[in-house]
């Protein structure tokens, strides 16, 4: 077993080196044959063993310098083909056979709605051809593309077109080239009925670019957005940045099945259709947000993972974490005035998602020491925890020396794969500062929590904060050194102003934010000319992924939702409140008392409601209880059941005590006219909807018939959807007539259908109602669910493994539910099983019978023949 590990301290540098690649596709979708000819050349004088890699491929002939090799000269397992003594630069040309149609991982080249789509990372170009699968092998790309014509009139691959000619047969071809070096991880290949929206724009360099994106024809009237996207995320990369453009073209392809949102393959991006396609009836304001920022995403990734790519897999956060925050940072500035909203939004992603991930089974460092399948390392901890390293770093550096660095960093390994060192040395060097210190975040698991202390002398005018640091064991590593974190902190007079900051040391104040350096396990700051007893706004803009302990008290937050001059801290202050109060309601509901609702969060949440001073988008995400996995984090046991009766309970009570003023707010927040998704009107639809869940969680009769006509009546699928989700969550029996009325206007867009199959997996049953489970397996069994479809798979079985009081059921039916979901996941896709098999990652946090039932469900699991070795992976961790 221990055999399939792979280590980081393994890496060895390859002793030869590619020239040159040429393939030629013959494409046919039961077995498509290439034609693979390498240039090879040995570095040093000794010969060379020249390991290819291979997955499921069928060897038709293999030449050298265009003669036959003998048997003797290679060997062939199933996952290798090895040529031996290779002493001089040769020409290896090597004929091979795979097959798309049977291609169910989505890894290689598969069918997607009868199109030929290819998907290469991390290591499905080995599906392909036979060849030095690891992201160091760096080469020229000239690839030919032969298919029937009528079928696939589109043949698209990386580079600039060269040539495209007809061929005997109905068939024709088309000649790529790609003039960039690239590991073959960022290889494409696109081969269908596609048609194209293009523009062609100018480079800040006055190069002449043309952006295409590619969709099914169906889907023609769905793609301004994402050339609008493309546009801006350019854009915004020559203005923030300095970086360019460097091919002739960028195009975009969307496909329906795609095991992640999108990949960045050179020149030819390939999209999961979620993240492309957008009109008013078919995306929603946050659908049209996500696609810029995952459009942004790919397109940045050309310098940031393209041009300077990887040394090997356990580098990933080099380009995921740096292209993670380089798309966060561009949706920020796109949101102009709402930028605290993207903040907010990333944070809450983070705790209820990464910091869990690091407190679990399969926590990790940012960057892994060892994987047994790399597919399980594209985690939240490797992006999002991997993102706020480099946010950490521009906020210790500043933004200028932050932009020099990555410059430098850029320049310097430009063509290159690299390595996390090569990016903190740049860093280290364009900022004359030691990192060396702050390079523990890349190698220490486990989320930090940092403890603050307060004191203030009233007589002397000062006040002093303690922070100290530590960070908990996290499997494999138990001895942890401090980290270097950056604390920002402003202090807030009795009145709510900022005060001006001095240190004891220094002669002036300089600003209401400070940045303080936590270096040991324990540090202190004292300020001066403090004049009555302030409240510190700590961790501003979070400015690093740690847990903040601050024996605050419930009027203290109250203050700081109303004043602090920080907006992410503004929200963390109500977010709190909230948390503490539902914390207590849990604490009620699990020892049998009734539930109480906090006087000073109701009071803290009115005053938010009622203050017209802010941005309707900011009281929306404010005024949204914390998810139920949050909630679950603070409690030493997780009854998921508990959990939603303290929340349902909060959003009855707040419905009812303020149903005048949410009436009030669902009717003066309404947009009419054409739809736009633009900030502020999706803030202010953000804002009615949010008061009419709340209404109808109260049972308020007129938002129930306002809601109705709304989801009939509405110019946009946002409206739509919030109406149908919010009554689908409440107790009226109008949801079975519109959940029909919705399958028949949705019916053929698998986007919608899909988000209809989450209302329902995530449907908060009502007393009397059947388990939610119940319907899932209805969907199942119906045209509207495709086991063999990510997307579906995700819509469908993850949402509902991610309603926890349905799917934690005590009666276990959840978790064999799981099990027979894992053994048919197994068979067809085991990526996307692995990522079904996390759901039991925690199961020692649920109460005693929960996990002792969940503990079973993993053995059995476990035990299953033939798994693949990315569910053991998950599994075996999961058991410890
Ligand atoms: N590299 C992709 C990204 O931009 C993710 C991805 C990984 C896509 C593996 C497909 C396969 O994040
Ligand atoms: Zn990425």
């Amino acid at each position: 077993m221990s055999s399939s590990v792979v280590y980081r301290s393994d890496y060895k540098a390859p002793d030869y080196r590619i020239e040159s690649v040429n393939l030629v596709f013959d494409l046919d979708p039961q077995t498509s044959t290439v034609f693979n000819t390498m240039k090879v050349s040995p570095l040093g004088a000794q010969p060379i063993e020249l390991v290819l890699d291979a997955d499921g491929l069928e060897l038709v002939s293999i030449y050298e310098n265009g003669v036959q090799l003998p048997q003797k000269r290679y060997s062939l397992t199933d996952k290798s083909l090895t040529v031996h003594g290779i002493d001089k630069p040769v020409t290896l040309t090597i004929v091979n056979k795979f097959h798309p149609l049977a291609n169910t991982l989505l890894s290689g080249i598969y069918i997607s709605n009868g199109n030929f789509m290819s998907q290469c990372e991390s290591q499905g170009f080995r599906r392909i051809t036979y060849f030095p699968d690891h992201p160091d092998i760096l080469t020229h790309f000239h690839v030919e593309i032969r298919a029937d014509k009528e079928k696939y009139p589109v043949l698209l691959s990386n580079g600039n077109l060269v040539r495209r000619d007809e061929l005997e047969n109905g068939r024709h071809l088309a000649v790529w080239d790609d003039p960039s070096l690239k590991p073959c991880y960022l290889f494409a290949l696109v081969a269908g009925n596609f048609v194209k929206r293009e523009e062609k724009i100018k480079l800040a360099n006055g190069k002449d670019c043309l952006l295409q994106v590619w969709v099914e024809p169906q889907n023609k009237d769905r793609t301004a957005h994402t050339l609008e996207s493309i546009k801006k995320a350019i854009r915004w990369d020559e203005q923030r940045w300095g970086l360019e453009y460097d091919l002739e073209r960028f195009m975009l392809v969307a496909t329906d099945d795609f095991n992640f949102g999108a990949m960045e393959n050179k020149g030819l991006n390939i999209f999961n259709t979620r993240y492309v396609l957008a009109s008013p009836q078919i995306a929603t304001d946050l659908d049209y947000f996500n696609i810029e920022s995952v459009v942004g995403h790919e397109y940045f990734h050309n310098w940031t993972g393209d041009r300077v790519t990887l040394r090997d897999w356990f580098q990933l956060t080099l380009k995921e974490g740096l292209t993670v925050f380089r798309d966060q940072e561009f949706s920020r500035d796109m949101l102009g005035k709402a930028a605290a909203i993207k903040r907010i939004m990333d944070v809450r992603f983070l705790r209820s998602r990464q910091f869990p991930e690091d407190a679990g089974p399969m926590a990790h460092p940012v960057r892994p020491e060892s994987y047994r399948e790399i597919n399980n390392f594209y985690t939240t901890t490797v992006y999002e925890k991997g993102a706020e390293i480099y946010r950490m770093l521009q906020t210790l550096l500043g933004r200028e020396k932050f932009k020099e660095g990555l410059r430098l960093y850029l320049e310097r390994n430009d063509g290159r794969a690299a390595t996390c060192e090569d990016f903190i040395n740049a860093m280290a060097q364009a900022s004359e500062r030691d990192l060396g210190q702050f390079f523990r975040w890349y190698g220490q698991a486990g989320t930090p929590r940092v403890t603050v202390k307060s004191f203030w002398d009233p007589e002397a005018h000062t006040y002093t904060l303690v922070a100290s640091q530590s960070t908990p064991e996290t499997p494999g590593q138990t001895d942890k050194k401090p980290f270097l974190i950056p604390l920002a902190v402003g202090l807030l007079d009795p009145s709510g102003k900022d005060i001006p900051l001095q240190l004891e040391d220094e002669t002036e104040p300089a600003g209401t934010t400070r940045v303080l350096e936590l270096r040991d396990a324990e540090n202190e700051w004292t300020f001066v000319n403090i004049d009555a007893k302030p409240i510190p706004s700590l961790l501003r803009d979070f400015s690093a992924p740690v847990i903040l302990n601050y024996p605050y008290c419930r009027s203290e937050l109250a203050f700081l939702a109303r004043h602090d001059s920080d907006p992410f801290n503004r929200w963390d202050a109500m977010n709190r409140l909230m948390l503490e109060a539902l914390n207590d309601m849990v604490d009620a509901i699990e020892t049998g008392a009734r539930p109480s609702v906090d006087q000073d969060l109701l009071a803290a949440f009115e005053q938010m409601l009622t203050d017209e001073r802010l941005a309707p988008a900011f009281r929306a995400i404010s005024l949204t209880l914390p998810d139920e996995q949050l909630i679950g984090e603070r409690r030493t046991l997780i009854d998921p059941e508990a959990i939603r009766s303290a929340r349902e309970e909060l959003r009855s009570v707040i419905g009812r005590r303020y149903s005048s003023v949410l009436l009030k707010i669902a009717e003066n927040y309404q947009t009419p006219g054409e739809y736009s998704p633009d900030a502020e009107s999706a803030g202010k639809r953000a804002l009615k909807n949010l008061a009419f869940s709340y209404l109808l969680a109260g049972g308020n009769p007129k938002a129930l018939l306002a809601l109705r006509s709304q989801f009939e009546q509405a110019n946009n699928l946002t409206d739509q959807l919030s109406a149908l989700t919010s009554i689908v969550n409440s107790a009226s029996p109008a949801k079975l007539d519109m959940l029909v009325d919705a399958a028949r206007k949705w019916n053929g867009v698998p986007v919608l259908i899909n988000k209809w199959l989450t209302v329902q997996a995530s449907a908060i049953a009502q007393p009397g109602e059947v388990p939610v489970l119940s319907r899932v397996r209805e969907l199942m069994a119906s045209g509207a669910f495709n086991i063999a479809n990510p997307n579906s798979v995700y819509a469908l079985i993850l949402a509902f493994c991610n309603n926890a009081p349905e799917f934690h059921r005590p009666d276990g039916s959840g978790y064999r539910f799981w099990l027979e979901m894992i053994q048919k996941l197994c068979k067809v896709n085991a990526f996307i099983a692995a990522r079904i098999a996390r759901v039991m990652d925690n199961w020692r946090r649920y109460t005693p019978e929960r996990a002792r039932q969940m503990h079973d469900a993993l053995k059995l699991a476990d035990s299953l023949p033939n798994l693949p070795t990315g569910v053991r992976e998950v599994l075996d961790k999961a058991l410890g």
